[in-house]
């Protein structure tokens, strides 16, 4: 049976515009890169979501390859969509991308033309979806001259395959070159996917002026360091979370003396302002005048409607950033 969504869905979230496009993302939006894949419970997934939309977090950010299995947070996406959230594709943006390893031999990861078409086929019948709102290259190729990545991105618009396009893990210069490359072309770049937390501050170099400069919405992935700017960690390693249960992306080496010390002041701070130290960190990133969204992961309910309730409690100070900065140092 169908979801019946919440009628106050648009009550507490804030949605901001995305560059100068006429699109606005909620100040949170919710990514299924990990916790959606194969081996978790389709349970808490789909309530996950169901209770994200319900808290007016209209936005889904996929991949071709989020899983693992790759491809299997896209079918989930697909099972969920059509038993609960059909009736409701046109208050959704969906996005996904290309870029990383999916398929065995040439034309399997990259920015050729011939893979990224391919993918967003692929994807578009994984998720049981005419269209994703956004499809994004996933990484620049060093190989692959850059007018062909972009022109595979603007015909997927072209082919009413995608609404928008947008462009992950590009540096500065690469970011300028694309978005060169998408006006001359007729189809605006819309949106940066970067990494950028409290920890990892490599967009402040660059990256987020020219967004500025040129329009472009950014949407900061991995806003909580992957659960490190949390209170995931405070006493330890427990059972069940990223840490525990892989170590590919973060590992208990992540949580050396240095980093606990500035997570605990981090937390104290929170504390202060009667928020916890993930809702700090999240509105921390939105007071960046040039970001339209966090793209936050989660692997319960609990932690979504936390990170969705920062939007209650945004205001920093100059004293308080300034206080926080000193934290970083
Ligand atoms: N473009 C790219 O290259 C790229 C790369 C990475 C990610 N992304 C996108 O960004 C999304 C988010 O990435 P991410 O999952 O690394 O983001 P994140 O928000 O930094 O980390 C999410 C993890 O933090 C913990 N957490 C979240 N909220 C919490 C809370 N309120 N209290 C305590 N712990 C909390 C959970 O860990 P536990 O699992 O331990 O509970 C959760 O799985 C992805 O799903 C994907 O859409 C894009």
């Amino acid at each position: 049976m169908a979801h019946f969504a919440s009628k106050t869905r648009y009550d507490q979230m804030k949605y901001k515009r995305c560059g100068k496009s006429g699109l606005l993302l909620p100040a949170v939006s919710l990514g299924l890169w990990h916790n959606f894949g194969s081996k978790d419970d389709f349970q808490t997934m789909k309530e996950i979501l169901l209770r994200a939309f319900d808290l007016g977090i209209t936005h889904f950010d996929l991949a071709n390859n989020y899983g693992p299995s790759p491809g299997s947070a896209e079918s989930n996406l697909k099972s969920v969509m059509q038993s609960e959230l059909a009736p409701y594709r046109d208050e959704l943006i969906i996005s996904t991308k290309a870029g990383y390893l999916m398929w065995d031999g040439p034309y399997g990861e990259w920015g050729s033309r011939k893979y990224l078409m391919a993918s967003l086929n692929q994807s578009l019948k994984r998720m049981g979806l005419d269209y994703v709102d956004i499809f994004y290259s996933h990484r620049p190729d060093p190989d692959t001259p850059l007018e062909e990545t972009m022109m595979a991105l603007h015909s997927a618009v072209q082919q009413g395959k995608a609404l928008y396009v947008g462009i992950s893990n590009y540096d500065a210069e690469q970011t300028t070159r694309a978005v060169d490359i998408l006006e001359q072309l007729g189809t605006p770049c819309l949106i940066h996917q970067p990494r950028y937390n409290m920890f990892d501050r490599w967009v402040e170099n660059g990256l987020l002026d020219v967004l500025e400069k040129r329009g472009v919405g950014c949407i900061p992935f991995s806003p909580l360091a992957q659960g490190l700017l949390t209170d995931r960690y405070l006493n330890g390693i427990p059972e069940g979370s990223r840490i525990a249960s892989e170590s590919i992306f973060l590992n208990k080496e992540n949580l050396d003396p240095d980093t606990m010390v500035k997570v605990k002041a981090l937390n104290q701070h929170a504390e202060q302002r009667g928020q916890t130290l993930a809702q700090l960190a999240l509105a921390w990133i939105l007071s960046r005048k040039q970001i339209t969204s966090v793209l936050i992961g989660a692997s319960s309910v609990a932690q979504m409607e936390a990170n969705a309730a920062t939007v209650n409690n945004l205001d920093l100070s100059r004293d308080e950033l300034a206080y926080i900065e000193n934290i970083l140092v």
